[in-house]
């Protein structure tokens, strides 16, 4: 069986990671969506809300997993028989770091990453910006699924 990771923050998910997964998903048997743990980082979703987050918004998928992680994503990898990385990558400014990333996990392990271009559409999206654009008020619903539209809504008013 053919199974890759896209592991994230996704706090929390946009439009461009659900493209990233849907698509992912069209070209591997399994793909686990990781939401990848981290210490130094409050988010404003709890790990398990932005599962959940997830989980609602890609309900249609049958062949996507969830699952959340702590430690190195290589060691997620090999204890979950998992080949492959997808990542999109949005603009040049991301390709950097990410090809750093990929050839350190590479020299660890050996699993490979694979690049996947975000739509044109999505290229400027990030969780932070949307978090950022809706607290002062801007209309991020087409970013977001409905679900996770209504939920950063939520949580922005209650945290005010
Ligand atoms: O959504 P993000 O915050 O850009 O995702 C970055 C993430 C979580 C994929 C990356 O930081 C990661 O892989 N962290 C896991 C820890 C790890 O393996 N670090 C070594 C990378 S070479």
């Amino acid at each position: 069986m053919r199974r890759a990771v896209c592991p994230g923050s996704y706090d929390p998910p946009t439009n461009g990671h659900l493209d990233i997964l849907e698509r992912a998903a069209g070209l591997f048997d399994e793909v686990t969506v990781a939401v990848l743990i981290n210490k130094n980082k409050k988010g404003l979703f709890t790990v398990e809300e932005r599962l959940s987050l997830l989980q609602e918004s890609m309900a249609h998928l049958t062949n996507v997993r969830f699952d959340s992680w702590h430690g190195l994503l290589v060691d997620y990898c090999r204890q979950n028989d998992i080949q492959a990385i997808v990542k999109g990558l949005r603009a040049v400014s991301d390709f950097d770091y990410e090809l750093q990333m990929a050839q350190m996990n590479q020299q660890l392990t050996g699993v490979e990453t694979l690049f996947m271009p975000t739509k044109p559409e999505n290229s400027f999206l990030s969780s932070s910006l949307v978090k950022e654009v809706a607290t002062y008020g801007g209309d991020v619903r087409h970013l977001l699924s409905a679900t996770v539209h209504t939920h950063l809504m939520d949580r922005l008013a209650r945290d005010k």
